[in-house]
């Protein structure tokens, strides 16, 4: 039984039930497309099995190089970007304490990210900061060519050598990248590093259920077989009943679709928990490189509540009217703290004394809600009862899924990104990178 549910009642008032139905055939059809590997970008469909058909022995390697890791690192460095970056920061932020870095048991090491950007000053920081700790690495590219990892990495490499010596050094990276080709993995098999595959057949913001997320995960401490059979329990779930009306993600998938005919061509993903404010990035990234092309999909945002209440909250409340939300409702906290009484009241807050916070923050959630709905918002809800490993498997399956439905449904492909290429290929020619003569000349010409 899945915990996640699916509510789009309060999306009724703008999309009718009946114009609903009519995507039921059409949706099997895309059910029907995905599993038997006739649709769109169909050699990238390997996620769809990942919950079962990941062997024990790797798992049992994944756990067994983690442990290794977390004995002699502070720090563990996670370098990557995009989909070889944000399923793995994802997790480990929903799941982890929200200061980790100033908490000191539970022997985990503080993950820090690498190679998600291309700022001197960060990197600058970060190795300030591992002067002073122990640490090891992951680096993490499928291509074994991105840019932004590969100079992050070259950093952190020799950082490593010169702080611990080449031979140690080796033994504090991991490389997780293609099975045979690529430069990361001819680098591996020429230092000897311990190495992770990354399916052929999985694209990089389908990959969190590889040891791309699984790694990271397991080295920041958390049960990442959970989190496999939660992810499991959905595919199970939603492989008996296609139905719009009880497989929810076919709702999904329909019901923001039909938004967006209706003109509601921009989606926010909601979270009244910080801890989710990854997940949120993480989703962005799955929607917005699986939609967005051929010129059109869902615009995929993302704010924070009810601190962007005091921002964002004017916008959503009364600007420009082509917006549906979609809120991540967290039914438990994991622990109980109550508004205390105070004797002089300067604040007004003794009406709510004695209060758990959380209930106040589900007040927060419903008001709002209810004032979006007035403001002309489409407002659509996935409670989970609580944030943790199985509930997060269970999440990335869910969301997964839909996209690859919602992506057949517009009628793009939803498992490649044409479009990335266009700022590397101006890039690599302002850089003067061997290889794009003809394209350095063509830029030069545009600048001058
Ligand atoms: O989802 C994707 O395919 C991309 O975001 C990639 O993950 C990202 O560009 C990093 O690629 P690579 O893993 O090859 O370094």
């Amino acid at each position: 039984m899945i915990r996640l549910t699916f509510d789009y009642n309060n999306a009724l008032d703008f999309i009718s039930e009946a114009d609903l139905k009519n995507y039921q055939e059409e949706i099997n059809h895309h059910y029907l497309a995905l599993r038997n590997k006739t649709g769109k970008g169909s050699d990238f469909l390997g996620w769809m099995g990942l919950p079962e058909q990941t062997h024990a022995h790797v798992l049992d390697k994944i756990e067994k190089t983690a442990a290794g890791l977390r004995k002699k690192s502070d720090i563990f460095v996670v370098i990557g970007i995009g989909g070889s970056y944000l399923g793995a920061r994802a997790v480990i932020e929903a799941l982890n304490h929200h200061f980790p870095h100033l908490k000191k048991e539970n022997g985990a090491p503080v993950i820090l990210y690498a190679g998600q950007n291309i700022s001197e000053d960060y990197l600058h920081d970060l190795l300030t900061i591992l002067d002073e700790k122990d640490y090891s690495l992951a680096v993490i590219s499928k291509s074994g060519t991105t840019t932004e990892p590969a100079i992050a990495f070259r950093i952190l490499r020799s950082h490593l050598e010169n702080k611990y010596g080449v031979e140690e050094a080796r033994r504090r990276i991991v490389a997780i990248t293609d099975k045979e080709k690529g430069a990361l993995k001819q680098l591996a098999d020429e230092e000897g590093y311990e190495t992770f595959v990354v399916p052929d057949d999985v694209g990089g913001r389908y990959s969190v259920l590889t040891p791309v997320g699984l790694l990271p995960i397991a080295v920041a401490g958390f049960d990442i077989r959970a989190m496999l059979d939660g992810a499991k329990r959905m595919k199970d779930h939603i492989g008996k009943d296609y139905s719009i009306a009880v497989n929810p993600v076919s709702a999904y998938a329909v019901v923001r679709n039909e938004l967006y005919r209706k003109g509601k061509t921009t989606e926010i993903m909601v979270n009244y928990e910080p801890r989710l404010f990854y997940f949120t990035e993480w989703w962005k990234q799955l929607y917005g490189e699986s939609e967005g092309k051929e010129n059109k999909g869902i615009f995929p945002a993302g704010v924070s509540f009810t601190t962007d209440l005091h921002s964002m909250g004017q916008y959503i409340q009364d600007g420009l009217r082509n917006i549906f939300e979609t809120v991540i409702s967290v039914e438990l906290p994991d622990n109980e703290l109550k508004v205390p009484e105070d004797d002089k009241n300067l604040d007004k807050l003794n009406y709510i004394a004695g209060m758990p916070i959380h209930q106040v923050n589900r007040q927060a959630e419903l008001g709002t809600t209810l004032a979006h709905l007035d403001g002309g918002v489409p407002n659509l809800r996935i409670t989970i009862p609580r944030v943790n490993e199985e509930i997060m498997g269970e999440m990335i399956y869910f969301f997964e899924m839909a996209c690859a439905l919602s992506g057949y449904i517009l009628g793009v492909n939803p498992f490649d990104q044409p479009g990335v290429e266009a700022y590397k290929k101006n890039m690599f020619a302002l850089l003067g990178k061997p290889g794009f003569e003809k394209e350095t000349e063509e830029i030069k010409k545009r600048l001058d």
